[in-house]
């Protein structure tokens, strides 16, 4: 039996594909960070520094390097550190209300708008959250993705409660503030959508009344 690993060399930034035992493939891969670390800085000549610097997005944060060294597994007592210090980035509502507009969340839920390359300069619209790219929302909408989990009847099945819509509005910010290596990104945290934003879209997941819960 042999397992097939992919090794990605630095130069050129040819894949180097190679056979290796079974024995050798269940073991963790060596990599080498700094040559990862080159290839991505590689990989973003153009990075646009002028509308939103995001140079140093490309330096994983404490989380990040936890996630990843732990295979988005770790450790109970580094799961719960990471959520500790991601739970203290989140900013409320001052007036307290966590739930908007749905009609504007499920034009957000839509919107993959901002953070493209070819969004930039002009950024005439607002960024989107681009939930449908990982969930299914609503069943008007067939085209969407399935990394998250589906959100149809979110609200209802939550009996529209207040403690679940203050734990929406808690994940749509900072996901990994409830699940340590989440792939979900962290909206809030990474000043993707406003607080404003992160209402309508809590509004589209727990309004009776949205395409979600109908
Ligand atoms: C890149 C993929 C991705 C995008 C984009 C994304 N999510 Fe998620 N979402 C996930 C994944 C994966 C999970 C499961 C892990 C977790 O709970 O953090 C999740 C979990 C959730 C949950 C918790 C589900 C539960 O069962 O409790 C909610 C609520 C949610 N997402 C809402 C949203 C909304 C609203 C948006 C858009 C503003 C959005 N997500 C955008 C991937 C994504």
């Amino acid at each position: 039996m042999h397992k097939i690993a992919i090794a990605l060399g630095l130069t050129g930034f040819l894949a180097v594909i190679a056979v290796v035992p079974a024995t050798l493939a269940q073991q963790r891969p060596t990599v080498d960070a700094a040559k990862v670390d080159a290839a991505i800085q590689a990989a973003f000549p153009t990075f646009p520094t002028a509308a939103s610097d995001w140079t140093p997005r490309l330096a994983p944060d404490e989380t990040m390097k936890q996630c990843v060294a732990n295979d988005n597994l770790p450790p109970k007592a580094v799961g719960d550190a990471i959520m500790a210090r991601e739970k203290a980035t989140i900013q409320y509502p001052t007036d307290g209300k966590l739930v908007g507009d749905w009609k504007k969340g499920e034009t957000l839920a839509q919107s993959g708008f901002g953070l493209r390359f070819t969004d930039y300069p002009a950024r005439d619209r607002p960024n989107g959250g681009n939930c449908y790219a990982c969930h299914q929302l609503t069943k008007t909408e067939v085209s969407y993705g399935t990394i998250g989990p589906s959100l149809l009847a979110y609200g209802k099945i939550r009996n529209f409660g207040e403690a679940e819509t203050k734990a929406a509005y808690e994940k749509i910010y900072n996901p990994h503030a409830s699940y340590p290596c989440s792939l979900m990104p962290r909206l809030g945290n990474n000043k993707v959508l406003t607080i404003e934003q992160i209402k309508d879209a809590v509004a589209l997941l727990m309004s009776p009344d949205s395409p979600v819960n109908q």
